[in-house]
């Protein structure tokens, strides 16, 4: 008899509309953080993937601008995730750093953010294979940066919309 392998849980997430883009400044990478904004809403997680200086905290900062939220967003170095309130009416923004996180989401839901995560976008560094099981829909976003020239702000940008969510969603505004 014929038995299927069990899938992963994040395999259950359909890839959906995708979009590359090349980056070639830290302002860029804002600009492309205030753009992503715009099609963002309560209860959406992003998940950057990339090195260390890859640039997901600039382009995280962009977002914050772009929802205009509460706060600077930096680099949470003591903290796992800090909460962004919204000046305006729009949804916070969760930034989460899960570098230290060992535990995946369990740890999460113990961190007492004081918000919801449903009325919230949140948004992920180091989020692989610790928050999948959060939702199946997810904007997973991979920044690479050019090899062997370290000195070289140049960064590809990645963004692919997995789920339900982000099936017909238009990630080509985001080329500007
Ligand atoms: N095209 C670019 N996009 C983003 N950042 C750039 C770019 N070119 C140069 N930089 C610089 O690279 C650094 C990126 O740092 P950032 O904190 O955003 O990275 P990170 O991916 O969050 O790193 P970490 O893994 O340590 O959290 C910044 O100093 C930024 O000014
Ligand atoms: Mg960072």
């Amino acid at each position: 008899m014929a038995m299927e392998a069990p899938a992963a849980p994040y395999d259950a997430a359909e890839p959906g509309p995708s979009v590359e883009i090349t980056v070639s400044s830290a302002e860029q990478m804002r600009e492309l953080g205030r753009r992503l904004a715009k099609l963002l809403r309560a209860g959406d997680l992003v998940m950057l993937t990339g090195e260390l200086g890859a640039g997901k905290t600039t382009l995280t900062r962009g977002l914050g601008e772009g929802l205009g939220v509460r706060g600077a967003v930096t680099s949470p170095t003591f903290v796992i995730a800090r909460v962004h309130p919204s000046l305006g009416d729009g949804p916070p923004l969760v930034h989460v750093d899960a570098y230290r996180l060992s535990g995946g989401l369990d740890e999460m839901e113990d961190l007492d953010l004081d918000v919801s995560l449903t009325d919230s976008v949140i948004v992920v560094e180091w989020g692989e294979g610790r928050v999948e099981e959060l939702t199946d829909d997810r904007l997973q976003v991979l920044i690479h940066r050019a090899v062997g020239d370290t000195a070289d702000e140049v960064r590809q940008v990645a963004l692919t919309g997995l789920g339900k969510r982000w099936a017909a969603a238009d990630l080509s505004v985001l080329a500007g």
